[in-house]
């Protein structure tokens, strides 16, 4: 690669993209959890360039945050006019001192789904065939919108290229298109530029006539058909944006597939390109693994199941569960219907059963949260159970408090532990109680009231009644068995 490691790359994405019909440029919305423009500096930085520049123009520093943001070190070039992909391209050159010796790939920033691997082919074929300018081209089922490439009857070698509204009818009919990635030599390209007129139906100064310019000049053109069209796409509205989203989504999981991760319904599951499996992981239908997750070795998560940042254990099972920023240990289980905010933290097969939420907790190995709980900023040891219908009250109303508890410990049903409260080893807890003092190690904790039984009540107070007469035939019943 590094042998055909090009001088600098030019990705444009000054456009405003009026066909999204959004507030947000286009080149940053977002598919598979990376934006169009940074799917293509992802790409693009596979090429391992000596510089790489984004002309940006609308909301021009929206989209320059955005690279400081995610791809720190990425210059940029602001285009105040959108005049063309000409016009563009001379401003990216411009930022890097004008003219470039060696190779310049030119790319859009609107074709997220273009792979460093065919960038990586079309920079071979430029330097193999000696080119001054080679274009990536693709045949597609409908090339209408996009630039045709137009070849000699006797040679087949690429006399210019057409945009669509220049073009004749007979022009129209060519199937194979002008991707916008070219690659080449830098000097020409720059010399050409300041040739290229405004004279179409646009008005506008277009790459792609430097094409016909070079090649009337008697320099070499060439071209390399790109095996899939699919990897051109431009996404110019949200219908295309849909479709690059799933075709990206396909692509990742097979690639997952393929490394030993068991997809059961493809078309069901989304996941961001950032995140990792390890071989023998599940993934259930309705699953949405976002951002840095990962599954490790035999982990099966799903169905109906989002995860974000989230990072689950060898064998872990996570079912019918939100979780974001987690952390799950070997074995550990959420679910089903389980919601696991920030800082969680499950230990070896610990658990966080059904109906139950945590949140900035930390929960020891073999721990246990089966039912219908609330866990808040707590610490748990190892080995311990927390009843059913438990909730650690860690609010005041104006502060967020911390409760600990220990190891091998079993608290009743229905508790809650009034934070900041620390409840010791071994320690058990009855049902129904609200601890709000520390507890030593080994003790038994009952906090709630007695229980009074008023016998009579019924009969007295709510004579004739259903319950009344339920109460006396149970009474005539004992009576009569003994
Ligand atoms: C362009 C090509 C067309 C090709 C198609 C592939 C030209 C003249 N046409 O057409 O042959 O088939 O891409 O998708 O090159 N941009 C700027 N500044 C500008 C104009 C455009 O940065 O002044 C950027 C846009 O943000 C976009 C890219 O260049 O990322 C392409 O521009 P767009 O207007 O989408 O060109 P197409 O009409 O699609
Ligand atoms: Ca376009």
């Amino acid at each position: 690669m590094s042998a055909n490691r090009p001088a600098a790359v030019v990705v444009l994405a000054a456009g405003e993209g009026t066909r999204m019909k959004s507030n947000t440029p286009k080149v940053l919305h977002e598919i598979c959890g990376r934006s169009l423009v940074g799917h293509v500096v992802s790409a693009a930085r596979e090429l391992d360039p000596r510089e790489l520049v984004v002309v940006v123009g609308h909301a021009g520093e929206r989209v320059t945050a955005h690279l400081e943001e995610r791809f720190p070190g990425t210059r940029t070039a602001f285009q105040a006019e959108q005049n063309g992909t000409g016009h563009a391209v001379r401003i990216g050159l411009a930022e890097l001192g004008g003219v470039t010796d060696g190779t310049v790939v030119v790319v859009c920033g609107d074709t997220p789904l273009l792979s460093g691997a065919t960038l990586t082919a079309l920079a071979a074929t430029h330097a193999a065939d000696g080119n001054a300018v080679t274009v990536l081209t693709a045949e597609v089922p409908d090339s209408t919108g996009y630039g045709r490439i137009v070849r000699s009857p006797e040679t087949g070698a690429v006399t210019a290229i057409v945009e669509h509204k220049d073009a004749t009818p007979a022009q129209r009919e060519i199937r194979e298109i002008n991707s916008g990635v070219f690659a080449f030599d830098g000097r020409l390209l720059a010399e050409a530029l300041t040739r290229v007129s405004t004279d179409n139906s646009q008005g506008e100064e277009y790459l792609t006539d430097v094409l016909g310019i070079l090649r009337s000049a008697g320099h070499r053109v060439g071209a390399c058909v790109g095996g899939d069209h699919r990897e051109i796409l431009g996404i110019n509205n949200r219908v295309q944006l849909a479709e690059a989203r799933r075709l990206l989504n396909e692509r990742l999981l097979e690639r997952a597939m393929l490394a030993g991760v068991t997809v059961v319904d493809p078309a069901s599951v989304q996941i961001d390109v950032t995140v990792t499996f390890e071989p023998d992981s599940v993934v259930h239908p309705g699953t949405q693994l976002l951002g840095a997750t990962h599954l490790a070795e035999g982990a099966e998560v799903g169905p109906n199941t989002r995860l974000t940042d989230t990072s689950v254990g060898a064998g872990a099972r996570v079912d019918n569960t939100v979780a974001d920023r987690a952390e799950l240990g070997p074995g550990a289980s959420a679910g089903p219907y389980a919601y696991l905010r920030p800082g969680t933290r499950l230990g070896a097969r610990a658990k966080a059963g059904t109906y139950v939420e945590m949140k900035n907790a930390a929960i020891g190995e073999g721990t246990k949260v089966p039912h219908l709980s609330y866990v808040g900023d707590a610490t748990i040891g190892e080995y311990t159970n927390i009843g059913a219908a438990s909730v650690f009250v860690n609010y005041d109303g104006e502060a967020k408090h911390h409760t600990t508890i220990g190891s091998h410990c079993r608290t009743g049903a229905d508790n809650m532990f009034v934070a900041p409260v620390t409840v010791g080893d071994g320690v058990y807890t009855a049902a129904g109680s609200v601890i709000t003092k520390d507890v030593p190690a080994g003790s038994l904790a009952v906090a709630r009231g007695q229980q009074r039984n008023i016998e009579g009540w019924v009969a007295r107070k709510r004579p004739a009644s259903a319950a009344a007469q339920a109460a006396t035939a149970a009474t005539e019943r004992a009576t009569g068995e003994n």
